[in-house]
């Protein structure tokens, strides 16, 4: 047997993109929900409308920075993809109930911070918002599935981004601690496996993380970095102090990468690409004080990150107790990219690699890069690992029949599955579970698109809204569901 018994076989959401019900039962507005939708095919970027100043609206792609003063509002004219998404607030059950007959021991969603919090930090929690996820984590346990729980999954609340910068203030540290009390404390005994900031290593802007000027003010990205690593100790720390049951893990964005070359300029080009973006992140949550490196950079830039009196304690007292992580696809990194052609991820940009295929998207696709990072992470840390987000996204064809023949996305999960086999049996790797991304058709992060489906179980729903909503089975559903009633011996 390659897969360890009482391995974690799921899939994952966010509540951001699947839940909808977007002011219902008393939730308040996100981040999220003055998001537009686009087009990545076409490259028509998501974009905020904000109202400025003097009165007047703008509009804003969804990477660019925003003016401070700026405030993003939902526009009774323009169309937003997450207000319904694909509805799991209408359809917990009988999503659920698939989940079940898919095979999930273990299911990954978010909590909306906004249904718990409206503003984010009221002084009052709102309780429908806490009894809807009761419902839904009971549902799953009496099913066999174990809730695995982000907690903040690029969903600031509005209110602190638009009054206080969201993760670049204090403040919005300050109230996340209040949630995540609230939370860990009244799910106590329902949740053991939490997941602490989605993406960190992506959570540099207003979209992600509610920071007006991410993209071009240096000093304070870093800030709002130092935010979420305290964000999230806090939570690994009062997680272990409420239960000793509670496992909790970071969530980093962990494709593989590679020099272009083996020029020593393309390898040192991809030793620092490597660095700034998987392991500063995974160094301060898993050994709990910033790499030489970064401490470093800091100064060389001027850049002195205001702290205060407990900080360094709390890094050191919140390490993770696993390391999971999104695996899509990989890049190659240059020194000197230009004229050598971008390779689009979601949120990464290398040069092109001639060995690799592509999505529709642009995105590479290498199983073999993610024994690659399996074995590189294992090797840096020595901690279990979990892969929590990993899945194609590429347009399904409903047949006349009602049939959706999704042999592509099959051949990219059978192809990655066997990666894991062979990292767990012939590397020795502690892998822990394994919940792919999207398991359910849903709202892109990166495009905003319903085209852009990623599931095992289809949702009727297009980019501008139409659709019923009706619920059907991809052949790659019942693909997923031989695999993990095996675990995972039967994969062919
Ligand atoms: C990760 C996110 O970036 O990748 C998810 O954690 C996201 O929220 C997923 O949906 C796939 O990206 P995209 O842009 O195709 O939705």
């Amino acid at each position: 047997m390659s897969f360890p018994k009482g391995f974690l076989w799921g899939g994952a959401t966010a509540a951001n993109q699947y839940e909808g019900g977007y002011l219902s039962g008393g939730k308040g507005l996100a981040v999220a929900d003055t998001l537009t939708g686009g087009d990545g095919i076409h490259n028509i970027p998501r974009k905020f409308i904000v109202e400025m100043p003097d009165g007047t609206k703008k509009e804003f792609g969804g990477r660019e920075s925003l003016p401070v003063d700026a405030k993003a509002i939902v526009d009774p004219d323009t169309y937003y993809p997450s207000h319904v998404a694909t509805d799991f607030y209408h359809h917990w059950k009988e999503d659920l109930a698939l989940f079940a007959e898919m095979g999930f021991n273990v299911y990954r969603m978010s909590i909306n911070w906004t249904r718990i919090f409206p503003n984010g930090d009221d002084t009052q929690p709102n309780e429908e918002g806490l009894q809807f996820y009761e419902d839904v984590f009971k549902e799953c346990k009496r099913l066999g599935m174990e809730p695995l729980v982000t907690i903040y999954h690029f969903d600031c609340p509005l209110h602190l981004a638009n009054e206080y910068d969201g993760w670049a203030s204090r403040h919005t540290l300050d109230a996340f601690k209040v949630y995540v009390k609230t939370i860990l404390t009244r799910y106590k005994g329902l949740v053991k496996y939490w997941l602490t900031i989605n993406e960190i290593n992506f959570t540099r802007s207003f979209k992600n993380s509610g920071i007006h000027d991410g993209y071009t003010n240096k000093a304070k990205t870093e800030q709002n970095y130092y935010h979420l690593f305290l964000g999230s100790a806090y939570a690994v720390k009062l997680a272990h102090e409420i239960d000793q049951e509670n496992k909790v893990g970071l969530m980093i964005a962990h494709g593989a990468s590679y020099p272009y070359s083996c020029n020593p300029e393309d390898v040192f080009a991809e030793l620092n690409n490597a660095h700034d973006t998987k392991w500063f992140f995974g160094d301060v949550q898993v050994r709990g004080y910033y790499p030489a490196w970064k401490v470093k950079e800091l100064e060389r830039e001027g850049i002195v990150l205001k702290k205060e009196p407990g900080d360094d304690e709390l890094l050191k007292e919140g390490t993770v107790d696993f390391y999971s992580f999104s695996y899509y696809s990989s890049q190659a990194i240059a020194a000197h990219p230009e004229e050598l052609g971008v390779s689009e991820g979601n949120q990464t940009q290398g040069v092109k690699n001639p060995y690799l295929e592509a999505s529709a998207w642009g995105w590479t696709i290498d199983p073999l890069g993610l024994r690659i990072c399996l074995n590189q992470i294992y090797d840096r840390y020595q901690i279990p690992m979990m892969i929590v987000e990993n899945g194609l996204g590429a347009i399904d064809k409903v047949e006349e029949d009602g049939s959706i023949n999704d042999d592509y996305r099959i051949d990219y999960m059978r192809k990655h599955i066997q990666t894991m086999k062979d990292a767990i049996e012939i590397d020795g790797v502690d892998l822990m579970g394994y919940t792919p991304w999207g398991c359910i058709d849903l709202v892109s992060a990166g495009t905003g698109e319903m085209r852009k489906r990623y599931g095992f179980i289809y949702v009727d729903m297009d980019d501008d809204g139409n659709g019923d909503l009706s619920r059907k089975r991809k052949k790659s559903f019942y693909y997923m569901q031989k695999v993990y009633k095996s675990n995972g011996e039967d994969i062919d």
